[in-house]
């Protein structure tokens, strides 16, 4: 990945206000992960310090700064999964070494959950049958 990437994101920005995450939003998107060496690249042309970037970086989960190895599955773990039952799938996900699982708190799935997200799909009603299925086709 080239700083002229970053660039461009940053160029499609320009001007606007409050642009931080959304720059960040499409760096994630289309790398995978916010490098820390793009951090004072990003606070240089936002006229923001690194430690603001880094700050919005580090307080939001979407936001990585390594690519992730394996494939990632998002697993909800808020009040309504798991009241649903999430907790007893969740040795199911942990204990694959083929898939990378991260809690989140409310998928907007709450009358449907158990539930899970993969990149820009959802989902829901998750039992063990359904999970192990999730798990083969994203491992
Ligand atoms: S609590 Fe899991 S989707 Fe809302």
């Amino acid at each position: 990945m080239a700083l002229a990437d970053i660039s461009m994101i940053l160029a499609r920005h320009d001007g606007r206000p409050g642009a931080l995450l959304p720059i960040l939003h499409d760096v994630q998107h289309e790398f995978g992960h916010v490098a820390r060496e793009w951090v004072p690249v990003i606070a240089d042309a936002l006229n923001l310090s690194r430690a603001e970037v880094h700050g919005v970086i580090s307080f939001y989960h979407d936001f990585r700064n390594v690519p992730a190895t394996k494939p990632l599955i998002k697993l909800c773990r808020a009040e309504a999964c798991q009241a649903r039952g999430v907790e007893a799938l969740l040795p199911q996900f942990e204990n694959d070494d083929r898939i990378e699982v991260e809690t989140v708190y409310c998928l907007g799935l709450c009358a449907s959950g158990p539930a899970a997200m993969v990149g820009e799909r959802v989902f829901a009603r998750l039992d063990k049958r359904s999970a192990a299925r999730l798990i083969e086709d994203v491992a």
